[in-house]
Formats: structure tokens, sequence, C-alpha cells
């Protein structure tokens, strides 16, 4: 465990680690074993930092592996709004410490944060029907590690962003805020600032599904944060999990 001291906000406990396996993993085991909401696992290094579909995170020292736990008391399907809310709170978090980035970075569906397009951020949510929700944050802070198939990019080719430690402090008080305005205001002004922030809003998009990619004007977001598409007239159709790329990337 590391002792680095952190300004955090009353309420949130931290464990931190020199390299751990998955700050993630070691969050649900904590969840599981009764940790309370706002308890916050740091690392500097992961040794099986993992992403979203089951793909790898390479996690060199450098960057950023945070997860935070939470106690939604929402319905499943609400607590998928929270996805919004994180992403929110980590695009804030990176504005306040590197203001140089304005205009450059944008939130692409569903839960990754761009730098001039490349990939810098990604989000992992993973939650149990005992009423836990894991937020895993990882931030590519001083290197962008190679993602097949993915553009990616660093804060630090862009800027000098500061160290890790202060993007934790700065995570937790941009999470507290947004979490508190969900709870008292809803989903649909979270909705509206991130589309606010939102790549290829308007634009033709690539959707790659399990099974097959699909093309369209990506139009909005519904009331859960379903990606909404459009491919001709009639109504969007409503997608829940997949992978966006611009549709000038893939050739479509
Ligand atoms: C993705 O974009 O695929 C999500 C990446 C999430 C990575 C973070 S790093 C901290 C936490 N621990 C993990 O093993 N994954 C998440």
């Amino acid at each position: 465990m590391m002792d680095e001291a952190l300004g955090l906000l009353p309420g949130y406990v931290l464990h931190a680690f020199e390299t751990i396996d998955s700050t993630n993993d070691e969050a649900k085991r904590l969840a599981r074993a009764g940790a309370a909401a706002g308890t916050l696992v740091w690392a500097r290094a992961q040794s099986g930092g993992r992403g979203r579909r089951d793909r790898e995170w390479v996690s060199p020292w450098g960057n950023l592996y945070l997860s935070i736990v939470v106690r939604p008391e929402a319905p499943q399907f609400e607590a998928a709004q929270l996805s919004f809310v994180a992403g929110l709170a980590v695009f804030d978090a990176i504005m306040g410490l590197v203001p140089e980035l304005d205009g450059r970075l944008t939130l692409k569906w569903p839960n990754d944060i761009l730098l001039d397009g490349a990939k810098c951020a990604g989000l992992l949510l993973e939650s149990d029907r005992d009423g836990w929700l894991v937020v895993g944050i990882g931030i590519n802070v001083a290197s962008a590690p190679v993602i097949p198939g993915r553009e990616t990019s660093c804060l630090g080719s862009a800027a000098q962003p500061p160290a890790t430690g202060r993007f934790v402090e700065a995570i937790v008080s941009c999470w507290d805020c947004h979490l508190s305005d969900w709870r008292t205001h809803g989903f649909g002004p979270v909705r509206e600032d991130w589309l606010d922030h939102s790549a290829y809003l308007g634009e033709r998009i690539a959707v790659t599904l399990a099974d097959e990619t699909l093309t369209g004007i990506f139009v909005g977001l519904d009331e859960m944060g379903g990606l909404l598409l459009r491919q001709g007239e009639g109504a969007p159709r409503l997608i829940l999990a997949g992978d966006v790329f611009a549709a000038t990337q893939t050739g479509l």
C-alpha cells in the first residue's frame, strides 16, 4: 500500500497500491465483503487491467487506475445512467487539471474519452445483484498503450498533466458533485451535459455489434443512455451495446 496523502472529500476511503491485478477486481472484493459506498481503490500500475468486452487494459506506471464502489440504491437499469455520470466526472476532472485541452476532449458513447479524436480514457462499470456497482476509470496520463484497431492518445502528449494523485482527488470531487446532481435532478440534465461534449453527434457513424456492423446518423441518447441511430425514415434504432467509430474511419 502507498501512503501518499491525498485531499479527499469526507466519506471517501482510499485503498492505494503500487501494483495490483486490477483496481476493479479489488474494489469488487471489498464490495462483496461489505465495503461502503465511497471506497476507492487506486494503483500506480495493474498486472491484469481489464477493459470493456473482456479486453486487456495495458496498465503501465504513469497512467491513472482508479475504482469507486457505489451503492446506487436504484434499480439496475437506472444504475446504467451512472456510466454517463462517471464519464462527465472524468471529463470535468481532466478539464479542471489540464485546461489547455479545452476544445480537444470529447465523450464517445458509451464511455470513452477522446483527445483529438483518439482514446485517452475509458470506463468499466461492473455490478452485482447485491446492490453494489464498481466504476473503474483508466486515464492515459503519461503514455498511450496500443489498443488493436483503435487510435489511442495520452494527456502528456498534448500538455503537462499533474501527478496521478491529483487526478484521484479531482475525479472524486467531480464524481461526488455529478452523483449528487443525478440523485436530485435525474438523468435529463446528465444526458444534455453529456451530449454537449459528445463526439460524432449528428454525424455518420459505424457501430460494431457482436455479429454485425450498423451505420447511420448518431442522433442522441434515449432516457436510459442507449444510442439512437437514424438509418432512414422512421424511428431511430436503439443500440444498447457496441463500439462506435466515425464512419469515415471504417470506410463505410
Ligand atoms: C475500456 O475502455 O475498455 C474500459 C477501460 C477501463 C480501465 C480501468 S483502469 C481501472 C479499472 N481497473 C480495471 O481493470 N479496469 C478499469
